[in-house]
């Protein structure tokens, strides 16, 4: 069936490799994607679908209202996928306002869009909004994020995220868009921009700069492969039941410093230098303030009513993506200038 879908988000890290899946899977649905290109936004990452005849792109910005409700006035969208975010932890903490900005006001808008495109018409309809585990807080050495885990968010980041899931929810209450929410731990793979915390070890690996390991380097985080995400949205979007929640995760808890040993030999083994050459850039740093001790999703919810299962070893995800960063010499390049390394500069300077 045609369907037409904005993706919010698209020219970003999961939004790209999202993009790109709906694009080639859904050959029938129009897919508009809705992105500011902030300094995470990249049309380089949809390179290879850009000319596709499904695919269209909007360069704008969500905490526009007038522009976001011009450009429901242009399209009747039949679904939405929002994944347009400010999403870095690190940033959150130097500058909250720009999270609240666009996290929460950017999506107030396109749900009050949505109220009134879809008002009195709202079967066949859907608000899919994107987040993250790190609304329900840090968890001790034992237990799992479920969909009904209190939240308790503790960073600027995940305040906004929490704040945007809140009103997802309530306009599903109050004015009966229908919604879909899925909470997604920490994700890996091709195309994420080097300040987080895999692309930017193999970035500093490539160029024998430090790699900085926050406190103990004992914090713990469940990684999942970019196109596992991306294949979870899928499932939930059409599968999904309107009002619910679903947690995604990869059952795959690393400590930062034991997930860094393994990203030091696999990148000496890609780049045929001695092991044990990287791990020697290893340096331990400042904490980050207010540091989430562990994120740990229980996804059985989604396996046992959508049949996901994370399709792929950490181990083959963690190698492929050092590939690519060794192979994407150009991309990296072209984001690791200018702007990049003024942040870099800035974070890391008193550390
Ligand atoms: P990203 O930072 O790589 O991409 C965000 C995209 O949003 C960029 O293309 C950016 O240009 C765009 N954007 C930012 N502000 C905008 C605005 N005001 N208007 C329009 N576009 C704007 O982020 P990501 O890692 O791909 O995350 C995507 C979503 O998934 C976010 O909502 C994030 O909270 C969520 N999420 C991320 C992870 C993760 O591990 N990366 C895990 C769980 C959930
Ligand atoms: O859990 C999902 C979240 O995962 C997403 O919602 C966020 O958008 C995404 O950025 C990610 O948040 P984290 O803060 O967990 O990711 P990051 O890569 O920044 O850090 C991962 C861990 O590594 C964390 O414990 C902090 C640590 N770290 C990070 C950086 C950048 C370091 O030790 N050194 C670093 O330089």
């Amino acid at each position: 069936m045609s369907k037409k879908i904005l993706i919010t988000g698209g020219a970003g890290f999961i939004g790209s490799h999202l993009v790109r899946l709906f694009v080639n899977k859904y050959p029938d649905y129009k897919i508009v994607n809705l992105d500011k290109l902030t300094y995470a936004g990249n049309l380089e990452n949809l390179k290879d679908i850009e000319s596709t005849a499904n695919y269209s792109f909007v360069k704008g910005d969500i905490v526009d209202a007038q522009f976001i409700n011009k450009l429901f006035s242009e399209h009747q969208f039949d679904g939405i996928i929002h994944l347009a975010a400010e999403s870095h932890v690190d940033r959150s903490i130097l500058n909250p306002l720009a999270f609240v900005e666009t996290n929460v006001i950017g999506t107030l808008n396109l749900l009050n869009a949505a109220k009134e495109q879809w008002k009195g018409e709202e079967n066949d309809k859907l608000f899919y909004h994107i987040s993250t585990d790190e609304v329900y807080g840090s968890l001790g050495e034992e237990g799992f994020f479920t969909e009904t885990t209190s939240y308790d968010p503790r960073s600027p980041y995940s305040a906004s995220k929490a704040s945007s899931d809140h009103f997802v929810r309530a306009y599903h209450h109050t004015y009966g868009i229908p919604v879909v929410v899925s909470n997604c731990s920490n994700n890996y793979g091709p195309n994420q921009f080097p300040e987080k915390l895999i692309p930017l070890c193999i970035h500093n690996i490539k160029s024998g700069k430090a790699l900085p390991i926050y406190g103990d380097g004992k914090y713990t985080r469940d990684w999942l492969w970019v196109m596992d995400h991306a294949a979870a949205i899928d499932l939930i979007f059409h599968k999904g039941k309107i009002g619910e929640t679903y947690n995604i995760g990869g059952h795959n808890e690393w400590k930062n410093i034991d997930l860094v040993h393994l990203l030091c030999d696999l990148t000496d083994k890609a780049l045929n230098r001695p092991q044990g050459t990287a791990r020697q850039l290893i340096t331990f740093v400042k904490d980050r303030p207010g540091h989430d001790k562990r994120y740990a999703i229980d996804a059985n919810k989604i396996k046992h009513e959508l049949g996901f299962e994370p399709s792929i070893t950490f181990e083959t995800g963690l190698a492929q993506t050092i590939d690519w960063y060794l192979n994407n010499e150009t991309w990296l390049g072209n984001i690791t200038s200018g702007a990049y390394k003024a942040y870099y500069e800035q974070q890391y300077k008193n550390r």
